[in-house]
């Protein structure tokens, strides 16, 4: 059966490409969710993305996701180091979820160091810029063809 995916982004995604381009890279949400689309047509995957400033649509989203999709890529910003409410929302969704970011979070300001998720993912990737997306893609399709 195809796999269905769910990409989730958080806080301040949308402004990729004009936020901070020295960190996250010159490529724009839209950029990057084409290229996860492409892949995703190859492997005959079904693929939806949702991006949100707001913590509940986020937290919405994981329970609407529940049962409906197989696995979720999720860049969460800034919840990532502090959200419980993110971190409960992923465990009730049963879902493996791979916590990604652009920017190695462990190369910069201490206060990013530290994730609350990380506990409750299947994995995490980051630091490989855009890329860090196709790399959550290709590490959640191994785990579900397994
Ligand atoms: C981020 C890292 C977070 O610390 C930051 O708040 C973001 C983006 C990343 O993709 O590198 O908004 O998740």
């Amino acid at each position: 059966m195809s796999h269905r995916i769910l990409v989730l982004n958080g806080p301040n995604l949308n402004m990729l490409g004009s936020r901070e381009p020295e960190v996250y890279g010159s490529h724009t949400l839209e950029d990057i969710l084409a290229g996860l689309h492409t892949i995703a047509d190859e492997r005959g995957a079904v693929l939806t993305d949702l991006q949100s400033n707001s913590e509940g649509a986020l937290i919405d989203a994981l329970h609407q996701a529940r049962g409906k999709v197989d696995g979720v890529i999720f860049n969460p910003g800034a919840f990532t180091h502090y959200s419980i409410a993110l971190r409960d929302a992923i465990s009730a969704s049963e879902l493996p979820v791979v916590e990604t970011h652009l920017s190695n979070v462990h190369a910069r300001e201490e206060f990013r160091h530290r994730s609350v998720l990380s506990a409750v993912c299947l994995g995490v990737v980051g630091g490989f810029g855009a890329d860090s997306y196709a790399v959550a893609l290709e590490a959640l399709f191994r785990h579900l063809d397994t």
